[in-house]
């Protein structure tokens, strides 16, 4: 991986001058975090591949690779744990419970080409952005940043994050050679994501109606995912999507200046 929440933990100590071992367990600990999430993402997902290379439940299976993701959690509790504050700990143990809800929501939602976007935004706060959150948040504090800092610092995780999964979700249509995983995924699995809603407002009232009843279906042939897929990268609905990330890129810079 790119690990980039650990280095997004780094640096945000040192941006408030504190480079103590604790900053390293945390950023360790929310990688460990980071990590088993997709190992259990690809199982909830039946994914066999990312990043271009098989899936840990392919390897070792379903059971394996969920309980090594549970060992990992409770390894990265361990670590925070041992930093001994409690603010740390318990907006850590937040972090991954509001990552597990947030993947209980989406899952929640399946099949619903209706969803808000209001509600999504609820998914991907709680599935991606939390992750990050805490990532800036908790060695901004750890470093002795006043509220207010610590405060701004957990707002740049929380909108870098949402900015991040929305760009995730806008990639979905990209080539599969790009993103090391299959194009049209969250066709297949029924997420409904902004490449979905504006796909279905420029159809017409009959075909939306058919294409809402395919996706709650999942019903779907191959020929005609990949058409909706070509028809998505013809009318730039991917740059669309990748937009509705500016505003929270916005955010997390004024967070910056504060
Ligand atoms: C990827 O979304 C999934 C996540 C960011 C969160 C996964 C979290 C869980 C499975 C809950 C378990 C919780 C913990 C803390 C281990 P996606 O499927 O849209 O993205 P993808 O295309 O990269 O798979
Ligand atoms: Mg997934």
């Amino acid at each position: 991986g790119k690990r980039l929440r650990p280095l997004l933990a780094v640096y945000m100590g040192r941006l408030f001058g504190c480079d103590h071992p604790d900053i390293y367990d945390m950023a360790a600990a929310i990688e460990f975090v980071h990590v088993a999430s997709p190992i259990h993402d690809n199982v909830l997902d039946n994914a066999t591949t990312r990043r271009g290379i098989l899936a840990a439940h392919t390897v070792y299976t379903p059971t394996v690779a969920i309980l090594g993701g549970d060992v990992m959690l409770a390894h990265a509790a361990g670590m925070v744990a041992r930093i001994g504050d409690k603010f740390i700990s318990m907006q850590f143990a937040e972090a991954v419970a509001k990552t597990a809800v947030g993947e209980i929501n989406e899952f929640n939602y399946l099949g619903d080409a209706n969803l808000s976007y209001e509600n999504y935004l609820d998914v991907i706060t709680g599935k991606t952005a939390w992750c990050l959150k805490v990532a800036c948040e908790l060695p901004a504090y750890r470093a002795g940043a006043s509220e207010e800092q610590v405060k701004a610092a957990a707002a740049f995780g929380l909108e870098l994050g949402i900015a991040f999964q929305i760009v995730d979700d806008a990639l979905d249509i990209a080539p599969s050679k790009d993103t090391g995983k299959p194009s049209g995924g969250d066709l297949r699995e029924r997420k409904c994501t902004p490449l979905i809603k504006f796909y279905l407002e420029t159809l017409s009232d009959a075909e939306a109606k058919t294409l809402t009843e395919k996706f709650r279906e999942g019903s779907f042939t191959e020929a005609e995912i990949e058409s909706v897929i070509r028809v998505m990268r013809e009318k730039g609905l991917d740059r669309k999507t990748r937009d509705l990330a500016n505003p929270h890129l916005e955010r997390a810079k004024k967070a910056l200046t504060l």
